[in-house]
């Protein structure tokens, strides 16, 4: 079973990757967690060429490093494991491209889909969790309300996350978007909610899919 996680920066979507991971841990189900861009020795390389913000890529550029990147994870380390039964929990997957790439920066959406399906071996997920959050209140979550007028140009931030508030109000409009397209794949989370609130959002759409979780109560 493949599980994926979707939202802008600042949804909370390692928080809720963390609880699920104890939880199935704690049921003795076997999982693995992952990122993307990241996972494999080559995906790591390029997830630090993708992120710092030193570096000034183009949008092809940028579309065809997350998508090398996906290749070589999906390739080396998601089919494996999904063939030997193991759930795989995903940080993001082919939807970050949809929306940061293609309503984002504006590639279009038909070109996108065939690098997909290149890039993922057609591989799609069972679940996906969509944290949903206005990308003004995800900024206030990281910075305070003051120094929001200045936050663009913080340090701390990586490259994709300096690229704007209107960046960020088109990924989250393309991510609405998607979900309209395939309404049964996406569990829509209201990411203001408490963590606690979304774990057992998260647990209950999982009881329907995981037999193991199905038998026990958990809250
Ligand atoms: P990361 O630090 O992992 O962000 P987060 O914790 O929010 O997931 O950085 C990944 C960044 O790359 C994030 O800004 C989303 C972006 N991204 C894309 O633009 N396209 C993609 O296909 C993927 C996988 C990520």
């Amino acid at each position: 079973m493949l599980i994926t996680f979707e939202g802008i920066d600042g949804a909370g979507k390692s928080t809720q990757i963390k609880k699920l991971q104890i939880l199935l841990q704690k049921e003795g189900l076997e999982s693995i967690t992952l990122r993307e861009p990241g996972g494999t020795e080559v995906a790591e390389k390029i997830r630090s060429i993708l992120l710092e913000s030193r570096h000034e890529i183009s949008p092809v550029g940028e579309l065809l490093l997350f998508s090398a990147t996906r290749s070589e994870l999906v390739q080396q380390v998601i089919l494996p494991a999904l063939q030997k039964g193991i759930i795989v929990i995903l940080d993001r997957f082919y939807d970050s491209t949809r929306a940061y790439q293609g309503y984002g920066r504006g590639i279009d959406l038909s070109i996108l889909e065939t690098i997909i399906s290149l890039s993922t071996y057609n591989l799609k997920p069972d679940v996906t969790f969509y944290l949903d959050i206005k990308p003004e209140e995800a900024l206030i979550r990281k910075f305070s309300e003051k120094s929001l007028p200045l936050a663009f140009e913080n340090d701390d931030l990586d490259r994709m996350e300096r690229s704007g508030l209107e960046f960020f109000r088109k990924v989250r409009n393309g991510y609405l978007d998607i979900i309209r397209l395939e309404p049964q794949r996406f569990t829509v989370l209201n990411a203001l909610e408490p963590p606690v609130v979304l774990h057992r959002q998260i647990i209950e759409k999982l009881r329907t899919k995981i037999p193991a979780l199905e038998a026990r109560n958990h809250y």
